[in-house]
């Protein structure tokens, strides 16, 4: 969703560090965007564009401060005039914002009245103009700030910039805001990977807190506009773990980093995986949830855990966790899983849980994230930053940490420690054949649709892969239960109707090889996933057996499916449309 970007320091070229730290951001997702720069002549520069910032580049004038935004449209179409920042009436204020300001309207009906003029559709606007009539009677910016946030109700995070006194004051519910502190210069951002390329001194904004940014430094305050102690974070992760290297895209070099990734959860992640384990033990009862591709990594869970721990757990989509949890008693465990620990969806869930004392263990890949401070145990991914939209190493990441906690609980980590180290070698060479699965892909680009089959864990692995397929391909894809087939699903077979069929040598295999010969006889063709061919499939596909951690390789063969399907297609895989990378509002 929106990113932001804020620079107050020495650099005289802040224009172009500005611009260089919102394409860091665009990853996220964002239809148009914009800068406030104070010019060392005192003048406020600003300038909006609808599109990508591509390499657009800003005219060059020495400046040390500003601000800039990038905008996933909610209120008001995609317009110049609605790209941020925002100003008042008399442009000494510029805002920037994420969130939703709920009574927008009733404010922006009263300023009307007090003669504000407009300029834009948002509900982003108002807050500049509020922030006007609040500051003729109040000088202490403050206290402006405390009253602009009793009178904005949602879930916001604000940053005003005041470029007479070189000010930011930045407001936080909801939304996640970052600063960052290096020599005598201060970053805002909207997301840390942001700020690591300039430091890795950082301090993530609690809701509710406010935070003064001046040539004097950074001032933290409370609620009540109490003064506090600021005490940074320092970030572990290193910069170039963010550029795309040789990679033309950031899906691929996501794909590629599996490997190592997982090799390492299994090798050095056992203590935290021993701590979760004893979570779930001693819970009166866990609930996986998840948004997206979080939430089928969340019932591959149920799955792993009943088969290897013999345990249950209970799933639900983050944002329909909070209408499930009538249940939650002190000692319950909701175990949240999330990259980026701040998708709006589970976050109100989580709130919502923590009212009912429920106990919250998280798997993010943010660590500083508001899942992540929320939390009363973390578990972190390891995974290294994830910027293209479609999720891949951080959920099988998830799988992996899930499948050794389900080890864990059974008694036998060593095993499951093994069986993750085979589908470490299958999916490297699943990576170093690529090219098989890029022709399977040029074949496949024009279909209308994809279906794909499994059964057990494999039928969370074919939810996984059809949202792999469908968010980057635009092809509409659909995994199914194989067993529900004939309950309906088997209508839409028709000649030539691609089915990919996950067939692990497993308790499923036989019956998965009925569905086979059923969407065979109807003219489908049949890809089969497994370690053992048939003749019922037109195209077969090796993934050897790797116990239930057999669903990492085969899901890893739709992420490159999926990548594969966007070029042939020439779309952008890393940035498919009308797509976030994080979730930040509801
Ligand atoms: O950051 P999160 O893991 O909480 O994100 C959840 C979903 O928004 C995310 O997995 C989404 O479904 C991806 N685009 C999937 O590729």
């Amino acid at each position: 969703m929106c990113g932001i970007f804020g620079y107050l320091g020495s650099n005289q070229q802040a224009g172009s560090l500005i611009l260089d730290g919102l394409k860091t951001l665009e990853y996220r997702g964002y239809d148009s965007w914009g800068v406030a720069i104070k010019k060392n002549d005192g003048s406020l520069y600003i300038e909006k564009h609808i599109g990508k910032i591509g390499s657009a580049s800003l005219p060059s004038f020495p400046a040390h401060v500003g601000i800039g935004h990038t905008r996933w449209a909610t209120h008001g179409g995609v317009r110049n005039e609605n790209a941020h920042p925002h100003t008042d009436c008399t442009k000494k204020i510029a805002i920037v914002h994420n969130g939703i300001v709920e009574n927008f309207e009733t404010i922006k009906s009263d300023l009307n009245k007090k003669g504000h003029t407009f300029k834009s559709e948002t509900d982003s606007e108002v807050i500049a103009h509020l922030i006007e009539e609040i500051y003729k009677t109040e000088p202490n910016k403050v206290k402006v700030m405390q009253k602009l946030r009793s009178h904005i109700t949602g879930l916001n995070a604000v940053i005003t910039f005041f470029p007479e006194d070189e000010s930011f004051y930045i407001i936080k519910n909801g939304s996640p805001i970052v600063i960052g502190e290096g020599d005598n210069e201060f970053y805002i951002a909207s997301d840390a990977s942001a700020i690591i390329p300039h430091t890795k001194k950082v301090y993530f904004l609690e809701d509710n807190e406010m935070v003064e940014l001046s040539k004097k430094g950074v001032s933290l305050f409370d609620t009540k506009g109490v003064h506090q102690n600021i005490t940074y974070t320092t970030l572990t992760y290193a910069a170039e773990s963010t550029e795309k290297g040789s990679f033309d895209h950031f899906m691929l070099k996501e794909i590629s980093e599996q490997p190592k990734i997982l090799r390492n959860i299994g090798e050095t992640q056992k203590t935290e995986i021993k701590k979760a384990a004893d979570e779930i033990s001693s819970s009166y009862g866990t609930y996986l949830i998840g948004c997206g591709t979080a939430s089928y990594a969340c019932l591959a869970g149920t799955y792993l855990f009943s088969k290897i721990a013999h345990r249950h757990v209970n799933f639900a989509i983050g944002s329909e966790f909070s209408y499930l949890l009538d249940f939650l008693k002190e000692n319950s465990l909701v175990f949240a899983l999330s990259q980026s620990g701040e998708t709006i969806d589970i976050i109100s869930s989580v709130k919502k849980a923590k009212e009912k004392k429920a106990q919250l263990l998280s798997l993010t890949n943010s660590q500083g994230s508001s899942l992540y401070r929320m939390s009363d145990h973390n578990l972190l991914l390891h995974a290294g930053p994830e910027k293209a939209v479609a999720s891949t190493k951080a959920y099988t990441a998830k799988i992996s940490f899930l499948y050794l906690i389900a080890h864990q609980l059974a008694g036998t980590f060593e095993k499951g420690k093994i069986n993750l180290l085979k589908a470490v070698d299958e999916i490297s060479q699943i990576i170093q054949n690529k090219s098989s699965i890029q022709s399977l892909a040029a074949k496949m680009k024009d279909y209308k649709s994809i279906f794909i089959l499994g059964r057990g864990v494999s039928y969370a692995a074919a939810l996984e892969s059809a949202l792999k397929i469908k968010e980057v391909s635009y092809i509409h894809a659909e995994g199914f239960a194989a067993g529900e087939l004939k309950h309906g699903v088997i209508a839409l077979i028709e000649k030539g109707t691609p089915v990919i069929l996950f067939n692990p040598e497993d308790e499923t295999y036989e019956d998965t090889l009925s569905a086979a010969h059923e969407v065979s006889a109807r003219g489908a063709h049949v890809i089969g996933v497994s370690s053992k061919n048939d003749k019922v499939y037109d195209t077969f596909i090796e993934v050897k057996n790797c116990g239930n951690a057999t669903i990492i390789p085969n899901v890893v063969i739709a992420q490159l499916l999926g990548y594969f399907l966007a070029l042939a297609k020439g779309l952008d895989p890393d940035k498919p449309r009308n797509l976030a990378k994080s979730v930040t509002v509801k």
